[in-house]
């Protein structure tokens, strides 16, 4: 065998090897960017904002989330609220203040809660693939409740757009 082809077999022989480890390396960022359980999402101030909403006094869903809310989605979730499918990784929150009304104007007032809707489909089997949380600061102290009852059964409602009730106004 001729020095030359030698050379290039050690070059195919790495290539092969950088690229298998090129492989596990991102299975295991995939895994790392994708946890187990509901998180607090930090930066969420700084995703898309899809709506704002006031409900008012009245409201049947006065008693758990009357005041002013604001829906934020990330990358992963806006590409669900395009094509109705919500790719793993998908975030949404809730971010539910108090509604003060002064001088004919409603302004925000103290925090209520944060919810957060997490889609990872291979965890979240239960609830359509999302998992519910819920934190009452912006320390990410979280909520007890029981995602099935206390959050997906109503949500269960928009089987037809991945349980997802608000839509973007582009
Ligand atoms: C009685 C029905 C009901 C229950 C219970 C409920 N939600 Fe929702 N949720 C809604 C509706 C309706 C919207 C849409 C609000 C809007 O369009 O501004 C919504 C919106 C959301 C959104 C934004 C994404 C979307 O679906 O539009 C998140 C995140 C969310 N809810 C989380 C939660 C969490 C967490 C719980 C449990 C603590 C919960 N929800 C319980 C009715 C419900």
């Amino acid at each position: 065998m001729k020095p030359l082809s030698l050379v290039m077999m050690a070059c195919c022989l790495w290539l092969v090897g950088c690229k298998t480890d090129k492989k596990t390396d991102s299975a295991a960022a995939e895994e790392k960017t994708l946890p187990a359980e509901v998180f607090y999402p930090t930066d969420y101030r700084n995703w898309t904002h899809v709506k704002s909403m006031v409900l008012e006094p009245g409201h049947p869903l006065y008693e758990s989330f009357g005041g002013i809310h604001h829906i934020y989605a990330n990358a992963e979730a806006m590409q669900g609220y395009r094509s109705g499918m919500f790719p793993d990784g998908s975030v949404i929150v809730f971010d539910l203040l108090e509604a003060v009304r002064k001088d004919s104007a409603v302004s925000e007032g103290n925090r209520k809660v944060i919810g957060v809707m997490y889609k990872n489909s291979k965890v979240f089997t239960e609830t359509g693939g999302w998992g519910f949380g819920g934190f009452s600061d912006q320390q990410g102290t979280r909520v007890q409740l029981d995602p099935k009852s206390a959050c997906f059964n109503c949500h269960a409602g928009r089987k037809d757009f991945d349980y997802v009730f608000s839509s973007y106004r582009p």
